[in-house]
């Protein structure tokens, strides 16, 4: 696994837009685009994992003192479940403990109950909730859950 270059932008907005597609249940809309990867990279770091193909998963890590805040994890559709995504957390957990952090935070959305049980298997807890806060009106009723982990 490498940290993304700025120059990834574009790959990683594609990635990211893929798997993300499994929202468009809720929201008709792209989750990201090349400019916010970009805006992102001044804030924190996209971890990427690659193979002889090319890109295959990529997440956001953002140092906020003593915690650590973990976004966008994205695997390539035709690569999901097997395995990376959750290599991807654990390297993200080891880079946030390496930094002092004591807690890996992380945001869903409501309706993707599959994530809340995953995130919770993987250690993570409910912390509270708050406003879906996104230009396109969502189709059905949601709100962000905030999860998070302790070390
Ligand atoms: C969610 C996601 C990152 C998981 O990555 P992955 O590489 O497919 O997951 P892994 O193969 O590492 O599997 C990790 C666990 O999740 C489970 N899992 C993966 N995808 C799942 C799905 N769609 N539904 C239910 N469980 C799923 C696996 O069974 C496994 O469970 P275990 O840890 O108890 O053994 C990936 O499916 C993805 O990119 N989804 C679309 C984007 C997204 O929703 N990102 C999360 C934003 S917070």
């Amino acid at each position: 696994m490498q940290i993304a270059k700025e120059s990834d932008a574009d790959a990683i907005a594609r990635l990211v837009n893929a798997a993300f597609s499994v929202e468009r249940f809720f929201i008709a809309r792209d989750r990201t685009n090349p400019g916010e990867i970009r805006a992102l990279m001044q804030k924190g770091k996209f971890l990427l994992a690659e193979d002889a193909l090319g890109l295959v998963g990529c997440v956001y890590m953002e140092l906020r003192g003593e915690r650590g805040y973990l976004g966008m994890l994205s695997i390539d559709p035709s690569r999901q479940r097997m395995g990376v995504g959750r290599q991807m957390i654990a390297a993200v957990e080891k880079y946030f403990r390496d930094a002092g952090c004591k807690f890996s935070d992380l945001k869903i959305v409501s309706v993707r109950a599959e994530l809340h049980d995953l995130y919770h298997r993987w250690g993570y807890a409910d912390t509270g909730t708050a406003v879906y806060d996104d230009p396109e009106p969502t189709k059905i009723p949601v709100h962000f859950i905030a999860m998070s982990k302790p070390f």
